[in-house]
């Protein structure tokens, strides 16, 4: 057997979403009638203008890619407000740029620090550089920041502190001042993500003229419905990001991932709209989840819902499998570290969607 490192041995798989191929032939359920609520994606599908420029693209797939990108930065760093030499983008979504984070900065033996619950890719992917996660706290019943044991745990050894708003899974914002706060202790690097964003007010973009220790991680994934051509991007100083282009993967974001990502910057309506949906959709399926008495779903920012289904007496593997069983995939929660097995989340859809949604949650928990 070939020896590969010693953490690579130690790390748990990392679990994703389910996808609907995977449930349509498990339950045997036509994929059509499968509703997706699970990986926080646009339930409006792809922008007609990126399938169109996807399209026409094809013919050119046999050359390799652009290296530099300066066309997709400058469209970027026009959304965003900043200029092009503070971006830097990601071929396999903002998951990449973690990777070159990991590359660029984390020796074996340096610390990161994650408030928890977060998404769980921060840890998946810097434990692969022997860095050593050192967690602080979400606070799940206020959906706050706990600010204070982030900064009770810097140390002399922390690399990169992750601050996630609004946060995966509590959807919960974190408050412009305490991101202040953190990035006022330190000089090491503070990743501030903002994923989801778009469906909150406001965001950190201001702090960057303040901060040089500040990286703003963002994604073409969620609202800009791009999630399958794996495209995310970071903002930051210029000197910072010209450092992580060195390790950054030359080829990884693809000519047609290139294409669509410029086509949907293009799509105003489609993004506006994108926004739109998913605000209603959250605020309607809160609405309707909020009437059951048996679960408590939390406010949220982002377009996914935290849902604490204990009182329900069955546990998120039991409860998600009744979903499935139904045609619904939500995300069983048991593998964010911070909470145990009795929370799921469930991710925005068309208005058709979530009365269905409604229709089968009220069938198993009534
Ligand atoms: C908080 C957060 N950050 C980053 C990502 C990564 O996004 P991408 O699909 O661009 O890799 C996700 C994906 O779900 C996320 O939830």
């Amino acid at each position: 057997m070939v020896k590969v490192k010693k953490i690579v041995m130690e790390l748990d798989p990392y679990v994703p979403g389910r996808s609907i191929d995977e449930i349509a032939s498990k339950y045997n359920i036509n994929p059509d009638d499968i509703i997706k609520l699970g990986s926080n994606e646009n339930p409006l599908g792809v922008s007609k203008k990126a399938v169109e420029t996807l399209e026409r693209g094809l013919d050119s797939i046999h050359q390799y890619p652009e290296s530099n990108l300066e066309d997709l930065k400058d469209k970027v760093a026009s959304y965003a407000g900043v200029k092009a030499s503070n971006i830097i983008i990601g071929g396999d979504g903002a998951d990449e740029i973690l990777d070159v984070l990991g590359k660029a900065l984390i020796e074996p033996g340096d610390e990161f620090i994650v408030p928890i619950p977060s998404y769980m890719y921060y840890e998946f992917t810097l434990r692969i550089y022997d860095g050593v996660p050192v967690y602080a706290k979400w606070d799940v019943e206020e959906n706050k920041l706990d600010v204070g044991s982030v900064i009770d745990a810097i140390s002399n050894k922390t690399k990169i502190i992750f601050l996630c708003t609004p946060n995966n899974p509590t959807g919960g914002l974190i408050n412009q001042n305490d991101i202040k706060r953190v990035l006022d202790s330190t000089d090491t690097l503070v990743v501030v993500d903002e994923a989801y964003i778009e469906f909150a007010e406001g965001n950190n973009l201001n702090l960057l003229d303040e901060y040089d220790n500040l990286l703003i991680l963002r994604t073409f994934s969620k609202v800009f419905g791009l999630a399958g051509m794996r495209i995310g991007y970071a903002i930051s100083n210029p000197e910072f990001i010209e450092l992580l282009h060195r390790v950054k993967p030359v080829f990884s974001l693809t000519k047609l991932s290139y294409a669509a990502a410029s086509a949907t910057l293009e799509d105003e309506e489609y993004i506006k709209n994108s926004i739109k949906i998913g605000i209603q959709s959250r605020e309607f399926l809160y609405e309707n989840m909020s009437k059951f008495h048996n679960i408590h779903v939390y406010p949220s920012k982002a377009n996914y819902l935290l849902v604490d289904i204990r009182k329900t007496g069955i546990n998120s593997g039991e409860f998600t499998e009744e979903l499935l069983r139904r045609g619904v995939i939500v995300r069983d929660c048991k593998s964010f570290k911070g909470l145990d097995d009795y929370w799921i989340r469930v991710s925005v859809g068309t208005l058709e969607e979530d009365k269905r949604f409604i229709q089968i949650l009220k069938s198993i928990i009534e």
